[in-house]
């Protein structure tokens, strides 16, 4: 892949949007497949940028996700404006959710979101300010062929 070869896109997710949960990440896995990136690196793509969107869903009041994708990786951002983590190392544990009713009725809030976006991630990174808002980096890399 040359210079030229490289995309990306971005796209707003709305807060408690959750019957378009999973289309912005759907829309992303459409354009990786059909650009023939590999198999497994979409798979990583499509598991990161959808718990990032459910949770700008659930947890923000609006947020963008971003993804660029060159030779090497791919790099997804997902930034919101919202309520905020207090404590992201806590917010990292398997299993802790602060999710209410109505999004446990829609299947989610079984704390597995952002452990599996830094298990699935080469590179990881999350910052969130309580009362503003939370950012958040994944850098999946693209094997050599
Ligand atoms: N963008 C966000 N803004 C504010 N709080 C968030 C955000 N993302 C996650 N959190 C907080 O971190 C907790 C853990 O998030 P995580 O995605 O791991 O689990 P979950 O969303 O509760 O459940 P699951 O993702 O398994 O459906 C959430 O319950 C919420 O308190
Ligand atoms: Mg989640």
């Amino acid at each position: 892949m040359s210079i030229e070869d490289e995309f990306g896109g971005s796209y707003t997710v709305r807060g408690r949007d959750f019957i378009d949960a999973g289309l912005v990440s759907s829309q992303i896995k459409k354009l990786l497949k059909d650009r023939g990136i590999p198999e497994d690196v979409v798979r990583k793509v499509a598991v990161v940028t959808f718990e990032a969107e459910v949770n700008i869903i659930s947890y923000a009041e609006i947020g963008t996700i971003n993804f660029h994708v060159d030779d090497r990786a791919v790099t997804i951002e997902a930034m919101d404006k919202g309520q905020g983590i207090p404590n992201v190392d806590l917010a990292l544990v398997e299993g802790y959710s602060t999710a209410d009713d109505t999004i446990r009725d829609m299947g989610f809030g079984a704390g597995m979101g952002l452990p599996n976006i830094k298990k699935f991630s080469d590179e990881f990174e999350i910052t969130s300010i309580v009362g503003k808002g939370t950012t958040l980096k994944s850098v999946i890399r693209i094997p050599p062929e």
